[in-house]
């Protein structure tokens, strides 16, 4: 699985040459101004929840690229009524395809679309490919149903909002490391508007003397896992 970070919450994650884009919030996000919507390849959109600052990008690429929208029912209901392909999945349902399985997982957070149309309750994705499970919590609290995730997959990473204010801030996403017991932990959500701004080499302090490992991508930077 290579992963690349294109600024926020939003990730690529590149599977035997499918592309599966997370959460696109990329024009609206003037940290990522280096990354060129234009060429972000996507055969799958996975939305975690409605809030702008996930979907910002979801219709252009969708457009451009003819990927399958994967989201809760209300989301795709929200884009099918724009004519775009979409996959509505629920809380603890699994999408399956040949190259990969993305199980919808509970999130505690919020999600409405700009306009105020209900986004349906937010969640986060497990997905699975190639024997190598990733955990995208996508905007959440930690929460005790993040205990469910290691009782069915072994994770090899997990990514994490750590910006607070919105979700949870690093010390909580300590804490939701040992919850789905997974040491590995990419950092999302964090430094794209005042109120989640955080100093991360403190933030990977914080990590590295609970015993894990924080990664901090720079927009456009890619890893393996
Ligand atoms: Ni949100
Ligand atoms: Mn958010």
């Amino acid at each position: 699985m290579k992963i690349t970070f294109y600024g926020h919450a939003c990730f690529s994650i590149e599977i035997n040459e499918i592309n599966i884009l997370i959460d696109p919030f990329i024009s609206g996000n003037s940290l990522a101004s280096a990354i060129n919507l234009e060429t972000i390849k996507a055969d799958y959109i996975l939305v975690t929840h409605a809030h702008q600052d996930h979907v910002l990008d979801v219709e252009t690429i969708a457009k451009r690229t003819g990927a399958t929208i994967v989201s809760n029912y209300e989301i795709i209901l929200y884009y099918a009524a724009k004519e775009l392909k979409g996959h509505p999945v629920n809380h603890g349902g699994t999408f399956k395809t040949a190259d990969f399985s993305a199980k919808y997982v509970n999130a505690i957070h919020t999600s409405s679309f700009a306009d105020g149309t209900y986004g349906g309750q937010p969640g986060g994705f497990v997905i699975t490919a190639n024997e190598k499970s990733l955990y995208v919590a996508g905007d959440t609290a930690v929460t005790m149903d993040m205990k469910l995730i290691p009782m069915t997959t072994k994770l090899t990473a997990s990514i994490f909002p750590i910006g607070d204010n919105f979700t949870m801030g690093v010390e909580d996403a300590i804490i939701a490391s040992d919850l789905v017991e997974c040491n590995q932990v990419i950092g999302c959500h964090f430094n794209t508007f005042p109120p989640i701004t955080i100093d991360t080499e403190e933030a990977k302090k914080s990590f590295s003397e609970a015993g894990k490992d924080l990664t901090i991508l720079e927009i456009g930077e890619s890893i393996e896992i």
